[in-house]
C-alpha cells in the first residue's frame, strides 16, 4: 500500500481533499446526538470522510467505534463485531478479529479486562455458550448506550457499508434495529452506504423500519480548483512538476471522481519515478493513463461481471457512454427503465442534469469499456 497518493482505502487527513464543511457539519449533528447517514457512489470517498469525522469526535472525547458490515457473513457475527467494537472504545483494540460470540470471549479472556470493562454487566451475555443473535445485538447496542452514559461523551458508532443489513436480516433485523437505535440518547449513529438508491429506500421511503431515523446528508464533490490545489501541492512536494496541460488532462479524464483521480495521479507519480525525470507532462501523462486503464483492469472486469446480470445493462450502458439517449435503443421502454435502475443501484451510472440524462459514476470506467470494444 503506498502513501503517495493512496488508493483504495481510506485517505488518511493529509491527502483528504476538500469537504471541510461536510465534515464539521457530520462532527456537529453526531456530537450534538443526530444520526447520519451518507450514501454515495462506490469509491466517492464515504469512508475517508467518515474516518476524519471519528478521529475529530475522539479527538473530542467522544468513545468511537466502528463496524463495516460488507465482510459479515451472518447475523451472530455482526452483533459479536459490533460487542466488540464497543468494548474495545473502554480496552483499546484486540489483537484478533472477533467473528462470533465464542471469538469475542476468546478474546477478552486472553487479558485481564477486568478493571476496564468490570462496570458494564456483560456477565451474564459471555458466560452464556450460546446467544441468540438478535438478543446479543440488543447487549450490543445497550452496552454502547451504558459506555456513552459513563463516559459523559456519546458513544458514535459509524456502521460502514450499511445496505448489508437486507442481506443479513432483511426488513425484520431492519424494524428491530431501528427499535433499538431509537431508544438510544448517548449514542449517536452514521451510517454509511455505497448503493445510493437502497440506502434512500432504507432511510426516506416512509414505510421503511428506518423513515426519519437519521439526516440523509448527500456527499459534495471536489471542485476541479480544490483538486488543482491539491495536486499542485503534492506533486511538488515529491519534487516533481506538472504541467497545467497535464494537470487538465488529469482532471477532465478522471471527471473530478476521487478514485479515479488518485490512481491516475499515482501512476503519473511512478512514471515519472522510474524514468528518472522531474516533470509529468502530457505525453506523460497519456502513458501513465495507460498504465491506470491496466491497473483498474481487474476491478473493471468484476464490474462488468455484475453489469451483465443486469438485462441489457450493457447496451444500455453502451448508449450513455457514447452520448445517445437510452431511450433510442431499440427496446421497450420498461425494459431500459429497469436495465437503468439496475445500473443505478450498482453504482455505474447517475441522474445528469437534465429529464432523461445519465451519466457515469467514473468516466474512468466509460473509457475501458470503450477500449475493450
Ligand atoms: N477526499 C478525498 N481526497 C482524496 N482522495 C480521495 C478522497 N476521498 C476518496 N479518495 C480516493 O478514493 C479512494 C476511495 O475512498 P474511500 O474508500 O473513502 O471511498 P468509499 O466511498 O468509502 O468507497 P467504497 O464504496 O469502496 O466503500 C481512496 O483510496 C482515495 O484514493
Ligand atoms: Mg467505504
Amino acid at each position: 500500500m503506498n502513501d503517495i497518493f493512496p488508493v483504495g482505502r481510506p485517505v488518511g487527513a493529509d491527502d483528504l481533499v476538500s469537504r471541510e464543511g461536510f465534515i464539521n457539519q457530520c462532527v456537529l449533528r453526531l456530537h450534538d446526538g443526530q444520526c447520519v447517514m451518507v450514501a454515495s457512489p462506490r469509491r466517492t470517498g464515504k469512508s475517508s470522510v467518515a474516518g476524519e469525522v471519528l478521529r475529530r469526535l475522539t479527538a473530542y472525547g467522544h468513545p468511537t467505534a466502528t463496524v463495516d458490515l460488507f465482510y459479515v457473513t451472518q447475523l451472530e457475527e455482526l452483533a459479536a463485531k459490533l460487542l466488540a467494537a464497543v468494548i474495545e472504545t473502554r480496552t483499546g483494540p484486540f489483537r484478533r478479529a472477533v467473528h462470533s460470540l465464542a471469538g469475542l470471549r476468546e478474546a477478552l479472556s486472553r487479558v485481564q479486562w477486568g478493571a476496564k470493562i468490570g462496570d458494564l454487566e456483560l456477565a451474564a451475555t459471555l458466560d452464556r455458550r450460546q446467544a441468540d443473535p438478535l438478543d446479543l445485538l440488543e447487549t450490543a447496542i445497550d452496552t454502547a448506550e451504558v459506555i456513552g452514559e459513563k463516559s459523559g461523551q456519546r458513544l458514535i458508532l459509524l456502521l460502514d457499508e450499511f445496505q448489508e443489513i437486507d442481506r443479513l436480516g432483511g426488513s425484520l433485523l431492519a424494524k428491530r434495529l431501528r427499535a433499538l437505535f431509537q431508544r438510544q440518547s448517548h449514542t449517536a449513529f452514521l451510517f454509511l452506504g455505497s448503493q445510493s438508491s437502497m440506502m434512500h429506500t432504507i432511510f426516506a421511503d416512509r414505510r421503511q423500519a428506518f423513515y426519519r431515523l437519521a439526516t440523509l446528508l448527500p456527499l459534495p464533490a471536489v471542485s476541479d480548483d480544490e483538486w488543482t490545489h491539491y495536486l499542485d501541492a503534492r506533486f511538488q512536494s515529491l519534487n516533481l512538476e506538472i504541467t497545467p496541460t497535464a494537470l487538465g488532462l488529469l482532471i477532465e479524464k478522471s471527471g473530478g471522481h476521487p478514485y479515479g483521480m488518485m490512481s491516475l495521479a499515482y501512476n503519473c507519480y511512478l512514471l515519472a519515478k522510474t524514468q528518472h525525470v522531474g516533470i509529468v507532462d502530457a505525453e506523460r501523462f497519456a502513458r501513465a493513463y495507460d498504465l491506470t486503464m491496466e491497473s483498474l483492469t481487474p476491478v473493471y472486469d468484476a464490474l462488468w461481471s455484475e453489469i451483465h446480470t443486469i438485462r441489457h445493462g450493457d447496451a444500455v450502458l453502451k448508449s450513455i457512454i457514447d452520448g445517445t439517449p437510452p431511450y433510442q435503443l431499440p427496446l421497450n421502454k420498461a425494459t431500459i427503465s429497469r436495465a437503468l435502475k439496475g445500473l443505478m443501484d450498482a453504482s455505474v451510472i447517475t441522474k445528469g442534469p437534465g429529464r432523461g440524462h445519465y451519466r457515469l459514476v467514473e468516466p474512468l470506467f466509460g473509457d475501458w469499456v470503450s477500449r475493450q470494444r
